[in-house]
């Protein structure tokens, strides 16, 4: 098909030029200076974008399953119980790690679409009055649902019980398109990947680590070689890893990081925000059903739309892709074939935006669906003119 494509999943999302083009320039000797400098300014940006001065980073390659494992195996041992904050079908994988590595998981189911109430998280805390879970596991962004949770007020409840658990948070959806502040929300590790908000293609687990969990990881007894951070550690302070680093992607990271810090955080997550907004106009002009019904809760990554009675949704993105060439994330575990996802991440603007819209409508369109063609569109145009001049940005 001419053109390019629509690639409108939640990530991996379309890599910058500036991205590509960094990331293709020659290698250079992973254990020499020019290295070292790299890495460095690396380390120091994630940072930034973690929110964390206090906290050290830890990268890997890898991928976001391999950064929850890494999350778990440096700080917990076997037979360890954790709470699991459980709302959809990532969250619910992240529990199945800790359980292949001994740990016991006691799991807070969350209907899916809906964030995780960190009232329910301060029951559970004081009614383990040994202190016997060592760490609450929860996903900042569900992206299988469009969900976030407010993770400073399961810290909040947290502090509340007095309890002295570790606070493992999933960002790999939610980092660099909303507001995370490590140091601030005192959580202990965060776990992301590049293939999000930080614009890269697929390939690295990237950890911000508190000193607490630090001081944890001295005693977890979890086997662990390649995960284990203290080597990488070490050796990152003098500018080189314990085995060949994925440098191609370091390159990209460093131009992603630079275009982060060009626009400014806080205008990264108003930019989302907007996008998010005008989706979610949108579907509901189309007269389209959110899986997400709070609306403080929804994700400015993502949007997730119900597939109305009697259409599968598997098979409506098969058409789409076939149709238009637009990829759209399927359902996911208890929502398979149930709801859609418009990925609306990362180096993104209004007329991708617009476009994407236009692909949802004249497929949802041709693929049967009753829907009013241009309500969708017009309602994400108008809310775009309407919130420019308030936020600075676009018209
Ligand atoms: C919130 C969340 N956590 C973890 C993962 C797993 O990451 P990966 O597929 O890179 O292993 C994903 C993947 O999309 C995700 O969205």
């Amino acid at each position: 098909m001419a053109g390019r494509p629509f690639l409108q999943i939640p990530g991996p999302a379309l890599v910058p030029e500036r991205v590509a083009r960094a990331m293709s320039q020659s290698l250079i000797d992973h254990r020499g200076p020019e290295f070292a400098r790299l890495l460095k300014e690396v380390l120091d940006g994630l940072k930034n974008v973690f929110q964390t001065t206090g906290g050290e980073i830890v990268l890997y390659p890898g991928s976001g399953t391999g950064a929850w494992e890494a999350s778990l195996v440096n700080t917990l041992s076997p037979g360890d119980r954790v709470l699991g904050c459980v709302n959809g079908h990532f969250s619910d994988r992240f529990c199945q790690t800790a359980s292949a590595h001994g740990m016991e998981v006691e799991t807070l189911e969350v209907p899916y679409g809906v964030g995780v109430p960190a009232d329910l998280v301060e029951e559970r805390l004081r009614a383990d009055r040994n202190r016997e879970i060592k760490a609450v596991l929860a996903l900042h962004s569900e992206t299988s649902t469009g969900v976030v949770s407010d993770i400073a007020a399961i810290r909040r409840a947290m502090d509340r019980a007095d309890h002295p658990a570790l606070l493992l948070v999933d960002t790999v959806s939610s980092l660099a398109t909303t507001d995370f502040r490590l140091d601030a929300w005192k959580v202990d590790v965060a776990l992301t990947g590049p293939q999000k908000g930080l614009m890269l293609p697929p390939g690295m687990a990237i950890l911000a680590v508190s000193q607490k969990a630090l001081k944890a990881g001295r005693s977890a007894k979890c086997p662990r070689f390649f995960w284990d951070w203290a080597p990488v550690l070490e050796r990152n302070a003098s500018g080189e890893f314990p085995y060949t680093p994925a440098t191609a992607l370091l390159f990209g990271l460093k131009e992603s990081l630079a275009m982060l810090a060009e626009e400014g955080l806080p205008n990264v997550f108003l930019r989302h925000n907007r996008m998010a907004e005008a989706c979610r106009r949108a579907v509901l002009a189309m007269g389209l059903k959110l899986l997400v019904k709070n609306p403080s809760e929804c994700s400015s990554t993502l949007t997730a739309v119900c597939m109305p009675d009697g259409f599968d949704s598997d098979a409506y993105l098969a058409h789409a892709h076939s149709r238009l060439d637009i990829s759209l994330g399927p359902g996911l575990g208890k929502v398979k074939g149930k709801i859609f996802r418009i990925g609306h991440l990362g180096s993104f603007n209004e007329l991708e935006l617009l476009g994407a819209l236009a692909g949802v409508e004249m497929t949802l369109k041709s693929f049967g669906v009753n829907i009013p063609l241009g309500a969708g569109l017009a309602a994400a145009e108008s809310y775009l003119l309407q919130s420019a001049s308030n936020s600075g940005q676009g018209l």
